[in-house]
């Protein structure tokens, strides 16, 4: 197999489970030493560090909570005294949120919504761009939601907070271009994973049913977007939206 991040280093915040922890995984696979960020998961973030290690892979488990400034900072400090630099950038683990119609928000919850959301990658990039920008090189990739673009009753705060990433996606990508830094933004559809798996399944159907590919996504299924972004096969793509949701949103 091709192995796309041979000598590379990336960081994946919110790896313990989820998305995040098959994107770590994945990129691992194509020979990227990576940062495996958790919260609270302690010991299901050293379950993926494990796995990536018994498939010979190099991988850390680095505790932050990335809606923190100094928590985020020394993660990534931690990290590049581990590996010697940062090369890739999963922007993934996001805020929870209530699930209401609007006229049953309050402010106080969607404000944190909102907040956690931003601060979660703007605390890490500050963190990592300076020392990209010096080297001229990297890739960011922010995981957004396809409900930033399409949203649904009950989750207003949700599409706000997203639509707030890809709009920031966009003007790190203007603004890094010149520096050799891309940033994209990869929109995830309906996945299975511990912030799903409360829904009824009848729901699931319905949604599987409605797709194109006819079934919800994995969280491997978002992992292998994530990887194009990160490797070099996409190094002229910057500034991009990617849905990843078996079709469901192509018209
Ligand atoms: N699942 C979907 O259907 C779906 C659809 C569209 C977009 N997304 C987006 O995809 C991303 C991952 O979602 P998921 O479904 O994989 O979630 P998940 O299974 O609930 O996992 C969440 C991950 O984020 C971590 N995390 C949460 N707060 C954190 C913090 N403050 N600092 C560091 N890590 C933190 C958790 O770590 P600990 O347990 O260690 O705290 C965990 O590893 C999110 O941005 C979500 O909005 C998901």
């Amino acid at each position: 197999m091709k192995m796309l991040l041979k000598g590379k280093v990336a960081i994946v915040t919110g790896a313990s489970r989820g998305i995040g922890a098959a994107t770590a995984v994945k990129l691992a696979e194509h020979g990227a030493a990576v940062a495996v960020n958790y919260n609270q998961s302690k010991e299901k973030a050293a379950e993926v560090v494990a796995a990536i290690q018994k498939n010979h892979g190099r991988a850390i488990a680095v505790k932050a909570n990335v809606f923190d400034r100094e928590e985020s900072d020394k993660m990534v400090r931690e990290v590049e005294r581990e590996f010697g630099k940062i090369d890739i950038v999963v922007l993934n683990a996001g805020g929870n949120f209530k699930n209401a119609p609007f006229m049953e928000q309050a402010w106080e919850d969607f404000e944190k919504k909102i907040l956690h959301e931003v601060k979660a990658s703007f605390w890490t990039l500050k963190a990592v761009l300076p020392s990209m920008i010096e080297r001229k090189s990297g890739s960011v990739i922010i995981i957004s939601s396809g409900l930033s673009r399409r949203p649904n009753t009950g989750f207003s705060a949700h599409s706000t907070a997203k639509s707030a990433l890809d709009a920031f996606a966009k003007s790190l990508a203007f603004e890094m271009g010149p520096m050799q830094i891309r940033v994209n933004v990869v929109a995830p559809g309906l996945v299975l994973t511990d912030a799903t798996s409360s829904m009824p399944e009848e729901r699931e159907k319905m949604v599987a049913g409605m797709t194109p590919l006819r079934r919800i996504g994995l969280p491997e299924d978002i992992a292998g977007a994530v990887l194009f972004y990160a490797s070099d096969e996409s190094k002229f793509i910057t500034g991009n939206y990617l849905p990843v949701n078996g079709g469901q949103m192509m018209l």
